[in-house]
């Protein structure tokens, strides 16, 4: 190496001095861009014949077994689960500790996708349960009964406390494997699941191979039998594939995970509303029309002023394409989704909203871009108290990879952005506190790479954001 002048050293020293005062001007402008480095290995999806996606013995034995709310209020069970071999029963065998066994009746379905043919699709809705009992269920009959069991949320109250946990675009790979397995280990112990959109990925296999929506049916069950995972239609639930003569979207979704969406008057299964314990929780469609005049535009504009807060005090939104984003990945994909709802959202104080889409994790300051109007040239987001912190939590583990570039600087209104799988809890613990934590797939279970204390919009709207003040 040639020896450096004392005039260089010195353009040295200055670059340094200059790069130094330059990195700090982008923390202080954005939040934090994680330095944690992952792997580089490709995601690839887990072989068909991984134990994962074994099929439960026996003839006819059921199997993809899930359940999710069954009405608005959380005493009611959607059970579902497919047989293969011929429909079979209908039935829904269940009890608790302090009730006879008892059944309740269903229905079965089937569907084509080009040149597949499903299984009976079952779907049976118990009712009229207890809050905060543990119930065992049975579905299939004689020697393919199979059990699982259920706990029923407490009944709504402000003061509630109840953990959600949040997973998005999960996809069938090994990094899916890894969130589900780091989901259920978390000590934060999640007691349903908001899912964000992007299930199985069959649709990135030739004709869609719905041979793939099966094997994730089989491969969530571990979970999805236990606890209810509250579902959001993703792009990848629309299958829409007129090259294979399939011009219904969503009809692989549509046929296999029911919602409750008639329960919050909704007219189609993509948005809708449940309330759980202390949380009222609202899912959009980024799919479905939502202009002025659409079906979900009119009843979004009355859902929201039916939220009660001395009820139900967390408002939280579940939609599947983020409306801030700084990847460089769907950009301004969601915006005018923004632009239609976001002056409601500020407006009824909603507490947070979770995305995916984006295969990476990014949470916002608390922002609102609602005052330009063509002539001021206001476009640039600003803090706002009454608006929601954005989470994007995309970060699943489908065989897609992540998404590592981002646009820099980071942009003001991004607290902290990371592109690792994993997944994340929100831990309700009264009407004006919840402990969130995002969980990198690589890290322990009780770790969080990053958390944040929300304060509760309506009972205590004070500044909660984690950036120095
Ligand atoms: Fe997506």
């Amino acid at each position: 190496m040639a020896k450096m002048g004392t005039s260089s050293r010195v353009a040295a020293a200055i670059v340094v001095v200059l790069g130094f005062v330059l990195s700090l001007a982008v923390v202080c402008n954005g939040g934090k861009t994680s330095s944690f480095v992952r792997k580089v290995e490709k995601t690839v999806d887990m072989p068909l014949d991984s134990d994962v996606f074994k099929v439960p013995p026996g003839y006819n034995a059921p199997q993809q077994v899930h359940i999710t709310q069954g009405d608005q209020l959380g005493k009611a069970v959607i059970v579902s689960w497919v047989t293969v071999e011929e429909p079979g029963s209908n039935t829904v065998l269940y009890w608790s500790a302090y009730s006879k066994k008892q059944k309740s009746e269903g229905k079965f379905t089937t569907y084509k996708f080009y040149n597949y043919t499903s299984g009976y699709i079952h779907h049976t809705t118990i009712r009229n349960l207890k809050f905060n009992t543990k119930y065992y269920y049975v579905v299939g009959i004689g020697h393919t009964e199979r059990q699982f069991w259920f706990i029923t949320p407490p009944k709504v109250g402000p003061d509630v406390p109840y953990t959600f946990g949040l997973i998005g675009d999960l996809g069938q790979s090994f990094d899916s494997n890894k969130t589900l397995t780091h989901y259920e280990l978390n000590p934060q112990k999640g007691q349903a699941v908001l899912f964000v959109g992007d299930l199985s990925y069959a649709d990135n296999y030739p004709n869609h191979d719905n041979v793939r929506w099966d094997t994730w049916g089989r491969f969530t069950e571990r979970s999805v039998a236990y606890q209810p995972w509250i579902w959001t239609a993703g792009n990848h639930e629309i299958d829409f594939a007129p090259e294979l003569g399939e011009t219904k979207p969503f009809k692989p979704y549509t046929h296999r995970y029911h919602v409750p969406y008639k329960a919050s008057g909704s007219t189609a299964p993509f948005w809708y509303s449940i309330k759980r314990a202390s949380a009222y929780i609202i899912v959009l469609s980024s799919y479905s029309a939502y202009g002025k005049y659409t079906p979900q535009y009119k009843w979004l504009e009355q859902e929201l002023p039916k939220v009660n807060r001395s009820e139900t005090p967390w408002l939280i939104v579940l939609m599947h394409s983020p409306w801030y984003n700084s990847y460089n990945y769907h950009y301004m994909e969601g915006e005018t989704m923004r632009v239609m709802y976001e002056p409601w959202f500020v407006k009824y104080k909603v507490d947070v909203v979770f995305a995916g889409h984006v295969h990476a994790y990014e949470r916002s300051e608390r922002i609102s871009n609602v005052a330009y109007n063509i002539v001021n040239g206001i476009c640039i987001p600003v803090k706002d108290q009454s608006a929601p912190v954005y989470i994007t939590i995309g970060d699943g583990g489908n065989l897609e990879g992540l998404a590592t570039n981002m646009t820099e600087p980071q942009p003001a209104y991004s607290a902290y952005r990371e592109a690792s799988f994993g997944h994340a809890t929100f831990d309700i613990k009264n009407r004006t506190h919840a402990y969130y934590g995002w969980h990198r797939n690589q890290d322990g279970y009780a770790v969080t790479a990053d958390s944040m204390w929300f304060f509760n919009r309506y009972y205590h709207p004070v500044d909660d954001s984690t950036s120095a003040q």
